[in-house]
């Protein structure tokens, strides 16, 4: 009798949780269900589905509904993505981001196509030709983190069609200032050796008549031109430098990397973006970690210089698909955080915390370093932050995490030679838009 009426209870407790199940099933459908989806089509593909229901990760619970595949945290059932390709633009904190990919790629054992000399990009500005990265023994590859341009055509002949695209880009009028001083353009620009007054400033120079300087500072390599001052980071994302005055097709090439890439970080929002990688790659907190101490940077004359509205006026005229690339990709990356619902800010905080928290730890000296274990949470597994981790966080050349890379892959039969036509001919004459190289 007793038993009996013990078991109507957990029946009747199994009831009401079912029926309270199902409406937050439906709710959560018609919150964030269909919105996630259309934000991210590809975040689940039927593979990762499939893979999973192979009993890839047993340890995981598994829901049959396909609106909790979103969930993300320890009890998740989404299946981290282990394709990707991240297109590495110069001067956009893409070094950071390859630390934490190499990281990720050595921890999962994937194979990466890395060049095959020690100190290359993996080829730029054309794809790579076979001979100018190491063979993997299959023939497959998972993952790119050297510098190479976007060439959808290549890719996608080369890699699965689960792979990520993802890459960060920066604030148009901050990457002028660094490209600047990274390629030492002021020195081209004011074609003299010697320092006049007013000669710290290049920027204001540059600023005043773009279009003029432009032919002391632009290229011609491998059949491909391009500016290092004009859609530079468009550029990279396979945009053709001669397209820089055609709106028509800057707004079809904005579409088809917002099609084709599962996220465009923005360095401005740098945690927030790879908060946001971490969900819609289904990885661990710990593999977005990076060394948030500030470093010893170098730092020049014009680093925090602020352009005058006139100035401003010019470099957005310029550097039009630049701004456009920004505008766009900055609104995109907040429509997708608020998408993904209010706990993303909890995770957020979390992610801040943990962190400065590490990179505190990992900064102190290894025989002063107590032990740190991070607890398990709703984000992450439990993990011990140990040497090793806290060597790779703080390696700042991505030479010294290729090693790893490397060691699985086979030399390949031709030497790679860098961009393969040298020399780079710096351009001199310029027709409208047209570009002729100097004989
Ligand atoms: C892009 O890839 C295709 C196919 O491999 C190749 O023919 C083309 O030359 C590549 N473009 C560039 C700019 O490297
Ligand atoms: C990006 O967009 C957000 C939301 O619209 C805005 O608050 C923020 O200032 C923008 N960031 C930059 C760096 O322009
Ligand atoms: C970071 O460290 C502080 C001080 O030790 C601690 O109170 C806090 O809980 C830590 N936060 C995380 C997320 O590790």
């Amino acid at each position: 009798m007793l038993l009996l009426r013990v078991q109507r209870g957990r029946l009747r407790s199994f009831f009401w949780g079912t029926v309270f199940i199902s409406v937050m099933a439906i709710i959560s459908t018609v919150f964030y269900g269909r919105h996630r989806m259309v934000v991210n089509p590809r975040a689940v593909s039927e593979t990762e589905i499939s893979q999973q229901t192979q009993g890839d990760s047993p340890a995981l619970p598994r829901y049959e509904t396909p609106w909790m595949n979103r969930v993300v945290g320890t009890h998740r059932n989404c299946h981290p993505r282990n394709n990707f390709i991240f297109i590495k633009i110069q001067k956009t904190g893409s070094s950071t981001v390859t630390n934490m990919l190499q990281r990720y790629a050595i921890d999962r054992e994937l194979t990466v196509m890395v060049p095959t000399c020690t100190m290359c990009a993996l080829s730029w500005p054309t794809s790579p030709e076979r001979g100018m990265y190491l063979q993997s023994k299959n023939g497959k590859y998972s993952a790119i983190v050297h510098h190479t341009r976007y060439n959808k055509t290549w890719m996608e002949s080369m890699f699965p069609s689960d792979t990520a695209y993802i890459t960060v880009i920066r604030e148009p009028f901050g990457h002028l200032k660094s490209v600047f001083n990274y390629y030492h353009l002021s020195g081209k620009l004011l074609q003299r050796k010697v320092k006049r007054p007013g000669d710290e400033n290049p920027i204001q120079l540059f600023l005043k008549s773009p279009f003029e300087h432009r032919y002391v500072i632009g290229y011609k390599h491998c059949e491909v031109t391009f500016e290092r001052t004009r859609n530079f980071q468009a550029f990279d994302l396979g945009y053709k430098q001669e397209w820089a005055d055609d709106e028509g097709k800057a707004e079809r090439f904005l579409a088809d990397i917002e099609r084709d890439f599962t996220l465009v970080m923005i360095l401005e929002h740098f945690d927030e973006s790879l908060v946001l990688l971490r969900r819609l790659m289904c990885w661990e907190l710990k593999d977005i970690l990076y060394d948030s101490r500030p470093k010893k940077q170098r730092s020049y004359a014009y680093k925090d210089y602020k352009p005058s509205d006139e100035e401003r006026g010019n470099h957005e005229e310029f550097n039009k698909v630049d701004y456009m690339l920004y505008e766009h990709f900055n609104r995109s990356l907040w429509n997708k955080i608020i998408s993904e619902g209010p706990a993303f800010f909890t995770e957020l905080e979390y992610y801040k915390q943990l962190n400065n928290n590490i990179s505190k730890h990992c900064s102190d000296s290894q025989a002063k370093r107590g032990k740190l274990i991070v607890p398990s949470s709703e984000w992450t597994t439990e993990f011990h932050v140990s040497d090793e981790f806290c060597y790779r966080l703080r390696t700042k050349r991505t030479k010294n995490l290729d090693g790893p890379l490397r060691a699985h892959l086979v030399k390949s039969e031709r030497k790679h030679v860098f961009g393969r036509c040298l020399p780079m001919d710096q351009y001199v004459v310029l027709k409208g838009n047209t570009i002729a190289t100097s004989p």
